[in-house]
């Protein structure tokens, strides 16, 4: 991490953590090796100054404070639960939150809850939610931006294709054990 730098960015890229359906087929040693290899994939093909494996650190906030011992500026939310509250007892003062998603929290009987909210107050801290179809009219315009920047390698983009229709209910399940690595995609016709 470069401590350094004023903004601190922790972005939640569980696509490219592998792990449970590993454990189910694999021995431990190739699990970890292929752990290993999602922590290197953030930090040397996506550019991540650092990296980890929420799977291995016992402690969330001890993990955090490590990597961000300056506190955290931004958080993009994609998990909820137990890292939301991690995160929010590690922002600093004026950070923001954008919540993009929380799929810690879907296959829940009762959504676990957060705890540090009183933090948002004494931190000043500003939480967002977005959602995609409020954008569906921008998305030609944003093609044009990101297609030739994935071409020209200024933003890294890697799929996990699945094939046919028939693979779907597979592939959807698999996002909630960390089965893909990069978007998953069902492909159900050739181009
Ligand atoms: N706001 C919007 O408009 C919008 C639209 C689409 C999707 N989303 C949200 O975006 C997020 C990512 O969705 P995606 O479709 O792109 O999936 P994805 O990131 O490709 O895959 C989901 C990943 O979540 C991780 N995960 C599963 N259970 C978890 C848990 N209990 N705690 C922590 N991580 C967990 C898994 O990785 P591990 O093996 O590392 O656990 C899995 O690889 C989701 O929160 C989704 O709801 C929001």
């Amino acid at each position: 991490m470069h401590h350094d730098n004023q903004l601190k960015i922790v972005e939640n890229l569980k696509s490219l953590h592998i792990t449970h359906a590993y454990k189910k087929t694999t021995n431990h040693h190739h699990e970890c090796a292929m752990q290993f290899h999602c922590v290197e994939l953030l930090k040397n093909k996506f550019g991540f100054d650092d990296a980890f494996n929420y799977k291995e650190e016992p402690d969330m906030n001890t993990a955090l404070e490590r990597y961000f011992p300056e506190g955290i500026d931004i958080y993009y939310e994609n998990v909820g639960g137990k890292m939301l509250d991690a995160v929010i007892f590690n922002m600093r003062i004026h950070g923001r939150i954008a919540v993009c998603g929380m799929i810690s929290q879907y296959n829940l009987d009762q959504p676990e809850g957060v705890h540090n909210l009183m933090l948002i107050v004494y931190k000043r801290v500003r939480i967002e939610g977005f959602a995609v179809f409020d954008y569906y009219p921008q998305y030609s315009k944003f093609l044009d931006f990101v297609l030739p920047s994935i071409k020209e390698g200024e933003i890294k983009y890697v799929e996990d294709i699945a094939e046919g229709l028939e693979s779907g209910p597979t592939a959807l399940i698999g996002l909630f054990s960390g089965r893909n690595v990069g978007k998953q995609v069902v492909v159900v016709a050739p181009e």
